[in-house]
């Protein structure tokens, strides 16, 4: 069946007001961190350029601010400033040579945001702290207000001497505007506070100052929260109230959706792998009932069948793929074409986007690592076709492969596991955590379209890489647990590896050892309490999984751990061991900071703690292939990290060869 047949809604045009898509997928609105100094970039065109090139239907950018008192991080484009014009020409230019339309989203981020760059106080309806910057704002005043209405006209002008087709105002998850909206932030008791008509007088406002900025040849679109998810906030029938009142206007031509308060609930709105796909979607669906506008739905859509079913069933009338087109530029084109299994879906790791995000970094994304760098040239193809033998079949490995192989390389990959994925493979092991697989998946599939030839099950020794007579020896060996140093000899001390594979089967009373920070002990924590072990999680850190909360997993995990009564203890590491190798084993704990100890009787201890490279085959093989053949590592055995070092490490070495 053609590709139009299998996903006949999907690529069905569709109008928007002035402006008509040529298909409905979205690539909504993300922020990126590629602007410099307030101003867009070359690599922001580059950036949509690609999505445009891979066949979204419509782009939208990331917020650009309407006003100076907007500054809640650093790298924000700031739309007040008319400077930005020339850079939104080189960003719509990029889209439109390829025939997509591009809108920009406009805001102003209120009280979620901080003084912290701007120097100024920050405005609000109220003078109500934000959960997460924890600075009372300004409650705005009246010609304050006024200020605010400008500023989004302006902006909005900006934007259309830019060539943006369209504007979408962000009144969702971190907005003045959604400030206005929502009970929880708006305590006003004059024509703006009280009654929603009175709590969306704002929102309407700027709706009409914005389309007379933009005139007739604009589309203007307005973006809800469906539910706050917050206490006292707004919930599904205020937004069908605000629909209705939008739609009312005649100014509207789509509504966008999303759940969720960016700085209270934000692992819904860019929720990870532990949240079922489609999950906002009931958003969509309603708020479509209720008015006549095209609605778009978003949510951890992640292939195109999907995408379709959703508007099939009269769900949305578009679908937002943001994380799903940040991992594959070329998602609508692959789908379109008919090669959906060829689509590098996303993982939903929260990684290299929304985790680089939150630490002030470039976006990117754990799989693919041209994203972010889209404005850099292509490595140029090999003048020479070499022979490249590459051992070890994980994320870096792989990635070292995939790249050699573009550049026209021979390559073959030898793994001594019988399949791909190195740790990432154990990892997916767990139920909850299962989507990781598919960077083994699309890795492997990449691979073998490219031609690279695998051989599992074979290890490979030193005799072996002098024998091959390959040109260049790229060694992905990996990393192994490192015993700590109270473990001494006791067989119940084991490692995470041990129990995802199979090895062991610890039962009873465990006691989980984190000290990475992680998933690797919260994963193998789950999964021994589904298993009826009663568990307990000792760190030293001052909260167990510490960098669960950058990839928006932490509350997740709380909820999981407390339901299935796994204990948390903090600031505690373990300094000894005694136990006689089969019974149970005593643990000597301590409280870093204030020193006092305690004991644990356990039936095992299972460690999530730093690795140490295999490096060992790295070693032999240089002294004895160099100087004749090239020999690199990659990924682990060079320094065991996470796998978007991996993926990162794997494909710089692999492009170079
Ligand atoms: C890194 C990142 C930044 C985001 N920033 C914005 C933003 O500036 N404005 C906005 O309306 N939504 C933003 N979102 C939310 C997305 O538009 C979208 O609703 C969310 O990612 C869920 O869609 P997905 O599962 O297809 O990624 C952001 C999402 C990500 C991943
Ligand atoms: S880093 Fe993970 S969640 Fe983000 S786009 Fe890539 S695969 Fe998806």
């Amino acid at each position: 069946m053609s590709a139009g047949g299998r996903y006949r809604l999907l690529f069905s045009p569709l109008k928007l007001g002035p402006v008509v898509v040529r298909n409905r997928i979205v690539f909504s609105a993300h922020l990126t961190n590629y602007a410099e100094d307030g101003h867009p970039t070359e690599q922001h065109a580059a950036y949509y350029g690609a999505r445009a090139a891979g066949g979204a239907g419509l782009i939208i950018t990331e917020e650009h601010s309407t006003h100076p008192t907007d500054w809640p991080y650093e790298k924000l484009i700031h739309g007040f400033d008319r400077s930005v014009v020339p850079g939104y020409r080189r960003i719509t230019d990029a889209a439109h040579r390829h025939d997509t339309p591009i809108f920009a989203q406009i805001n102003h981020n209120g009280g979620q945001g901080s003084g912290m760059y701007s120097r100024l106080p920050v405005w609000a309806p109220s003078p109500v702290a934000d959960p997460l910057f924890r600075e009372v704002p300004k409650a705005v005043d009246g010609h304050e207000i006024r200020e605010i209405v400008d500023g989004y006209a302006l902006v909005a002008e900006h934007c259309r001497e830019g060539g943006f087709d369209g504007i979408e105002l962000q009144c969702s998850h971190s907005s003045i505007v959604r400030g206005f909206l929502s009970p929880a932030t708006n305590r006003r008791t004059d024509e703006y506070g009280g009654s929603l008509p009175n709590r969306s007088r704002l929102l309407l406002q700027i709706v009409a100052a914005v389309r007379e900025a933009i005139g007739p040849d604009l589309a203007l679109g307005v973006r809800i929260c469906g539910d706050e998810l917050i206490d006292g906030g707004t919930t599904i029938d205020d937004a069908l109230a605000v629909a209705r009142a939008v739609e009312q206007t005649g100014h509207v031509d789509y509504i966008n959706t999303s759940i969720g308060v960016a700085t209270a609930t934000l692992y819904m709105i860019e929720a990870s792998m532990q949240v079922p796909p489609a999950y906002a979607l009931w958003i969509a669906s309603s708020i479509r009932k209720a008015v006549s506008l095209p609605v778009v739905g978003v949510g951890r859509f992640k292939d195109p069948l999907q995408a379709d079913r959703a508007l099939r069933e009269g769900h949305a009338d578009m679908i937002g793929v943001v994380r799903g087109q940040i991992a594959d530029p070329d998602f609508a084109a692959k789908a379109r074409a008919g090669n959906a299994s060829w689509i590098r879906n996303c993982l939903s790791c929260n990684q290299e986007c929304v985790g680089r995000m939150g630490l002030n970094r470039w976006l990117g994304c754990i799989e693919n690592p041209r994203t972010g760098r889209e404005a850099l040239p292509l490595p140029a193809p090999a003048r020479v076709r070499r022979r490249v033998m590459v051992v070890g079949a994980g994320p870096a490995g792989m990635q070292s492969a995939i790249a050699a192989a573009r550049s026209g390389h021979r390559v073959d990959v030898y793994e001594i596991e019988p399949a791909a994925g190195g740790q990432v493979r154990l990892a997916a092991s767990v139920p909850s955590r299962a989507e990781l697989g598919d960077l083994v998946r699309n890795q492997l599939a990449e691979a073998e379209r490219l031609g690279v030839r695998f051989h599992f099950g074979v290890g490979v020794d030193e005799e072996m890489l002098a024998a091959s007579g390959a040109d260049a020896v790229v060694l992905a060996t990996g990393s192994v647990p490192e015993r700590p140093y109270w473990a001494g000899d006791e067989i119940r001390v084991i490692d995470v590896r041990d129990v995802l594979s199979g090895r062991v089967a610890p039962e009873g009373r465990v006691l989980v050892v984190d000290e990475l920070g992680f998933h690797q002990a919260t994963s193998v924590a789950e999964l021994l309490a589904d298993r009826g072990c009663a568990v307990e999680v000792v760190t030293p850190g001052m909260v167990v999984g510490q960098d669960l909360g950058i990839t928006l997993d932490m509350e997740t995990w709380w909820m999981k751990a407390t339901a299935k009564g796994i204990a948390q203890t903090t600031d505690t590491m373990i300094t000894a061991v005694a136990g006689n190798g089969s019974g149970p084993v005593r643990v000597t704990v301590q409280q870093h900071t204030t020193g006092s100890e305690d004991v644990r009787v356990v039936d095992w201890v299972v460690c999530a703690v730093p690795d140490r490279p295999a490096d060992e085959l790295w070693r032999s093989a240089r002294l004895r292939l160099s100087p004749r053949v090239a020999v690199h590592r990659v990924g682990d055995c060079v320094a065991p990290r996470r796998a978007h070092a991996a993926v990162v490490d794997g494909d710089r070495v692999g492009a170079a060869l």
